[in-house]
Order: structure tokens, then sequence, then C-alpha cells
């Protein structure tokens, strides 16, 4: 029997990314590949790559300048980049780095087996036969239906196997909604990478929910790069077997404050009706989450939905990214601070506990110190749970790039970006201390990797934790992390992938930190049956927590 030959997958980048590697794990798993986590005794090694910024770009090909190093020693393995690097820089990469074996792009992943076949096989392969790019040539159709689109095979092949993966792996899950975007910011590679917005069938977004909960997962995580531009026109787009098939999407002027409008009186299933029937349908579901929202386009419809539906995170990440509607414009965001200030309140009125995240860029070409003041005055307006704040990277191809130079110093960058880091981290840390006394439940994520995180600006902190004692780390429904001590008698495995009461004890700017409320059982025994559109919710038995812990912030 031949040896099965072995991959090393290493992802870089969002969430899609990290979906779109399970995928081809999976896929690559079925046709009898393993998988090992140490690259130098893999035949292949695959890097899913990132290019939203260009340090992404930078630490992928330091990896593959290394694997070259390698190639030249004598070893014999096959490197392939896949995902949006791949896409953006595509057969000028083979030239520039000979080591390089194949290239496939994120909206070509379900040709990545026969590349890999392809490079295996041959010693020396046409560049044609080891590159799947969709370059200029999208393999999108431009009529609704997108009925080349291969891809949601690999979506719909997707394993639901109840053993695999571990803990939270196996019990928190993405779905993905929609592909690609229309928005065109102009400092996004997005839309070039992964191309123009595609959604998939309700049918199969709600069967794929159901067949993983089936499976054992808890907590669902619906994506898209502006998931509230989902929206499904029936009877628009059927495959040849007469299926409905996944189509483009309708551009934003189809959206209205109430919700989508549907042209001509044809049924739609829009994100709030999608949102419903997940509910609904999938009743054993504990948590459901959607990322990434766009500001705009955002109807009181799914507000609705998310107050009706309890077992629906009452969580958005709407990335602002600034707050000057000068820069607002030249980012072609398409609202102004004040419609983004607008749909936060009305989101505030109908979830008065949203919880609520973001993204800010700073340093975008022409920004002023005014520009910069009006961004740090959104951020204290909004009272954001966190923001992911970036220092703008010009990424060639893009809007921005063309029309705009980077005029912003990279020590002015460096410094906003610090200044709006410890912005947010004063303002997280008084978000976070609402929480304590409160009893929050906490998905568990796994064991806290270090037990003390490391707050933006390099702050430590400290939490005084029984010696010897694990910390169990996860998130609650807002997505505010939390730590707590393993009870003594517990495993680790025990508690991982549940969902747990814990009571917050101290609070920092990143993190909750509290103890398990209950001697916490299994799963399904936690489950109570309660009426239809609720759920299964869980009981939660009260323990006495005991003497708070101390919080250093040195
Ligand atoms: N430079 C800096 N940040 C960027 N982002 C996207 N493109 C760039 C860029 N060229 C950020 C945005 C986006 C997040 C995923 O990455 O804030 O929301
Ligand atoms: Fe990029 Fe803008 Fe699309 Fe987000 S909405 S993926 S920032 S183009």
């Amino acid at each position: 029997m031949p040896r099965a030959r072995t991959i090393f997958l290493e992802t870089f980048g969002c969430q899609m990314n990290q979906l779109d590697s399970e995928l081809v794990r999976g896929q690559l798993g079925a046709l009898g590949y393993s998988f090992t986590p140490d690259a130098s005794a893999a035949d292949v090694v695959l890097f899913n790559t990132c290019s939203v910024r260009e340090q992404a770009e930078n630490k992928v090909l330091s990896r593959v300048g290394r694997i070259g190093q390698r190639k030249r020693q004598g070893e014999r393995v096959v490197l392939g980049l896949i995902g949006c690097l791949a896409e953006r820089q595509g057969m000028p990469l083979l030239s520039r780095y000979p080591q390089i074996d194949l290239l496939c792009g994120p909206g070509e992943l379900d040709r990545l087996p026969m590349l890999i076949d392809n490079a295996l096989k041959t010693e020396t392969v046409d560049a044609a036969d080891r590159v799947a790019l969709a370059g200029n040539r999208s393999r999108r159709s431009t009529t609704l239906a997108a009925v080349d689109d291969n891809l949601e095979l690999l979506d719909l092949s997707r394993a639901f196997d109840p053993d695999g993966g571990s803990g939270r792996a196996r019990r928190s899950a993405y779905v993905r909604i929609t592909r690609g975007c229309n928005k065109f910011c102009t400092y996004c590679v997005v839309p070039f990478t992964r191309g123009a917005e595609v959604h998939r069938t309700p049918d199969a977004i709600v069967q794929e929910c159901r067949r993983l909960v089936d499976g054992g997962v808890v907590e669902i995580t619906l994506l898209g790069q502006t998931v509230n531009h989902y929206v499904y026109t029936h009877g628009a787009a059927i495959g040849v077997n007469g299926q409905e098939v996944p189509q483009v999407g309708p551009g934003g002027s189809a959206f209205t404050r109430s919700g989508p409008h549907p042209a001509n009186g044809q049924r739609v299933t829009t994100f709030a009706d999608l949102l419903g029937r997940i509910h609904e349908e999938v009743p054993s579901l504990r948590r459901l989450r959607f990322v990434t929202c766009y500001a705009r386009d955002f109807g009181d419809d799914i507000l609705r939905v998310m107050r009706d539906c309890p077992r629906i995170c009452r969580y958005l990440h709407v990335p602002a990214q600034s707050g000057s509607d000068r820069i607002l414009r030249l980012m072609n965001r398409g609202y102004s601070c004040g419609e983004y200030l607008d749909f936060i309140d009305r989101a505030r009125d109908l979830l008065p506990d949203v919880s609520i995240a973001g993204d800010l860029i700073v340093g975008f070409p022409t920004e002023t110190e005014q520009d910069f003041e009006q961004t740090a005055h959104l951020l204290r307006r909004v009272r954001f749970k966190n923001n992911f704040i970036f220092k703008y990277s010009p990424r060639p191809g893009t809007t921005a790039w063309d029309r705009l130079p980077d005029d912003v110093p990279t020590e002015v960058k460096r410094q906003r970006n610090n200044d709006l880091l410890a912005l947010q981290s004063t303002i997280s840390t008084a978000v976070h201390a609402e929480q304590v006394g409160r009893t929050v439940e906490v998905f568990v994520e796994g064991v806290s990797r270090k037990g003390v995180p490391t707050a933006p600006g390099g702050v430590e902190l400290a939490w005084e934790r029984p010696r010897g004692r694990i910390q169990m780390s996860g998130r609650t429904a807002g997505d505010l992390i939390t730590v707590f001590t393993l009870p003594q008698g517990r495993t680790p495995e025990s508690l991982e992938g549940q969902i747990v009461p814990v009571r917050v004890i101290e609070a920092a700017s990143l993190v909750l930190f509290g103890c398990l409320e209950a001697s916490t059982r299994p799963l399904a025994e936690q489950m109570t049956v309660v009426p239809k559109g609720d759920g299964l919710r869980p009981r939660l038995p009260s323990l006495k927590c005991p003497k708070p812990l101390t919080l250093h912030l040195d």
C-alpha cells in the first residue's frame, strides 16, 4: 500500500480563511491525505494567505523563503499558496519565488485537489496545470444565477463528524452565507480577491446549520463580508437539476431602513428571515452569531428578529473605519458619521444590552489631526466593547493605491494607533466593569493559554490565581472574553465546548474574571425543553463563589 501523503496547512487572516481551510482539510482528508502539524514532516505545505495588509503578506512570504531554503538543500516538498495573496499577486509569484509549486485563489478552492495531484505526480508541470485563479475572468455569472459557482460544492461537501476535532473545534462552527463583496471600499483588496457577492440558498444554509448541531455544535457564526446584504430571490436562479442555486447579490439600492424591498413582488428571503428560520428550525442551537455587519443597509427588521429570538447573540461587529465624514467619503464607505451613529442608536433602542465591536483604520491618506479627533470622539460616543485598530496599508490594485498618496508618516500612524488603543482600552474597561456582580453564560473555549492576557499597548494584566490551578477561558453571548478557575475535581475536557454560568468578580479592558457558579453537568443534562420558539435553555443552579480574586494592573 502506498503511504498516505501528508499535508501541513497554515492559515492566516480572517474567519473566511479559517472556514476555507476547514473545508479544504475535509475535502483533502476525504481523498486520503493526512494532516501533520509539523511542516518539516509534510509532503505538501499549504499556506492559506491573507492580503488585507502588507504585513500579512510579508509574514507568508518569509515562510515561503524558508521553504525555498529547504528545497535548495534538496528536500522534496510541494509548496502551495492558496487564498487572497495567491489571487492578488497571481502568476508573477511563480517567477519571483520558483519554490512555489501551485497557486489557488479563494474562488477556485474546489480545484485544489487536482492542482496538488498534478504537482505531486509530475516533476515539471505546466504553469497552467498548477494555477487556479479567477483573475479578470471571473467565474461568476452576470445573471442572477451564479451557476458556474462550483465553489458551492465545497461548502456542501462539508464533513459533519461529531467525533472529528475536539473541544471548541467541534462545538463552534462557521457557516458561510455570502461569498465576496460588492462594496469596493477604496482601501480594500477583498472585492478583487474574493469577487462579487454571491448568496447561498437559504435551504442549503439551514440544512448545514441543522447537520452541524446534530453533530454536536453549540454555537454557529454566520459569515459574510457584509452579512446584512444577504437576500435571496426565490425562483430567479435555478440550476440544471431544477433546484435553487447561489445567486449574485443586488446593489445597495435594494435596501431600505425597514429591510430590502423585493423587485416586482418576488418572494425573497432577507437576512432577517434567514436568522428567524435558523432560530426556529434548529431549536437545539444554543447560540447564533454573525459577522461582519455593514452599518448602512441594516434594517430594523434584523434588529427586531434579534430582539425576539433569545438564542441570537446580541452582538454586532460593525466596523466604522473612521469618524470623519471627509475620510469616510474618500474611503467610499457609503455613510456619514451621523448615519453610523443613527444605526447605533437604533440598535440600542431595540436591543439595550447589545454589545458592539468595530474596526478602525488610522493614517488613511490625507487624515489630519482633526479627522483623527473625530474618530476618537466616535469611540467615546459609541462605547464599543472593543475595536480592531489598523494602520492604513496601501494595497496595489485598490482605488486608494491608484489615486491617494500614502502621505501620513509612519510615525504619525503609529502614534494615532497607540492613542486610539489606549482610549479604547479605557472604554473597554468601563464596559467590562458593568458586568461585575452579574452571572454571565460563558461558552467555554478551552484552557486559557497564559491565564495572563496582555492588553493592547503592552499593559500586562496579572490575575492572581490559586497556584497550580488551571484557568479556563470562554466568551459571553456579547463576545466578552471570560476567564475562570477550573474547579477542583473537574477536567478541562469536561467543560470545553459547554455553556456554563460564571459569576463575574473583576473586569479588565480585555477580559472578565469570575468563578463557575455551579458544578456544571454534561451539556445534555443542562438542557431543559421550553415552549416552541425558545428552544432549549440551560438550567442555572447557583453555588457560592469563593472569595474574590485580585486584579493587578501594572
Ligand atoms: N489597510 C489597513 N486596514 C485595512 N483593512 C482592510 N483593508 C485595509 C488596509 N488596506 C481593515 C478594515 C477591515 C478589516 C478587516 O481590515 O478595518 O474592516
Ligand atoms: Fe472590504 Fe469594504 Fe467589502 Fe469590507 S465592505 S470587505 S472593507 S470592500
